[in-house]
């Protein structure tokens, strides 16, 4: 084996490791999500604007492919080094807790576990909603509403119908909800992570994840609402 895959496999092994791993594929996971976000905000300036936004997005043919695997591998990758953080911390955990700090931090990480697994729920759901179309007519070639060109889909409509059924808005709402919770502390525990949080830098990196966690939110559920209130349609 080459030396450098064998002490970048040593590193790994280490919990630095393992942890710059989560830090860094939660990274690009939030690059994806601001991506993502601003890309569905197309919606706001009309058919064209989204559909012709997806249309690009189908026209990389393999690259597409090749950007979701990587999507797939990172988002693989995040939960296989968490687990086997938890099971670290587990192992390293005494018995009965010397300092509060200890327990505060094992809370937070419990949040974050339990937030982080209804996320997973959520984007099965979400595929299983618009990109498989399960229970629904999305894919059938012989709804033209659902077509915007012949291949591609009229993301636009698939949006306004999705939700305007109101328990699928409120199960996004929801899900988007305890997803800004996690991206806020997410966000605070890559700078930790990567050693950029200081005593001096602590206090705004946390408020810089706040305010980008819920800018976040709001901008995702402005799609929601604004079908459910008819101001898109
Ligand atoms: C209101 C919020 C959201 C809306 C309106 C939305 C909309 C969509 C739509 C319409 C598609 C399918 C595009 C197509 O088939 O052409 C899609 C795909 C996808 N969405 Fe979302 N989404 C939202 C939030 C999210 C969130 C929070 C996540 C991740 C946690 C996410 C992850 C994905 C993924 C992974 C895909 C599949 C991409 C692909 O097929 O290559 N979405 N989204």
């Amino acid at each position: 084996m080459p030396p450098l895959v064998q002490s970048l496999i040593r590193f790994y092994d280490s919990s630095i490791g393992k942890k710059i791993l989560v830090a860094l594929t939660g990274l690009a996971m939030i690059g994806f999500l601001i991506g993502h976000l601003l890309g569905n905000l197309l919606l706001f300036a009309g058919p064209e604007a989204i559909n012709g936004y997806a249309k690009k997005l189908h026209d990389l043919g393999p690259a597409l492919y090749l950007i979701r695997g990587g999507l797939l591998a990172i988002v693989v990758l995040h939960i296989v080094g968490t687990v086997q953080l938890v099971r670290l911390n587990r192992a390293a955990r005494p018995q009965k807790y010397a300092v509060d700090t200890v327990r505060q931090a094992s809370k937070a990480s419990r949040i974050m576990i339990w937030s982080g697994l209804t996320i997973l729920a959520f984007v099965v759901y979400h595929l299983a909603h618009f990109t498989w179309a399960l229970g629904n007519s999305y894919r059938d070639p012989s709804i033209a509403r659902y077509w915007a060109s012949p291949g591609v889909h009229n993301v636009y409509n698939m949006v306004v119908d999705g939700f305007n059924v109101w328990w699928v808005s409120a199960f996004y709402i929801i899900a988007l909800l305890l997803l800004s919770s996690h991206l806020s502390h997410g966000f605070a525990s890559v700078f930790q992570t990567l050693g950029l949080a200081t005593t001096r830098t602590r206090r705004p990196i946390q408020v810089l994840g706040m305010v980008f966690a819920w800018g976040w939110f709001f901008g995702n559920i402005s799609i929601p609402l604004a079908v459910l209130f008819g101001l898109v349609s």
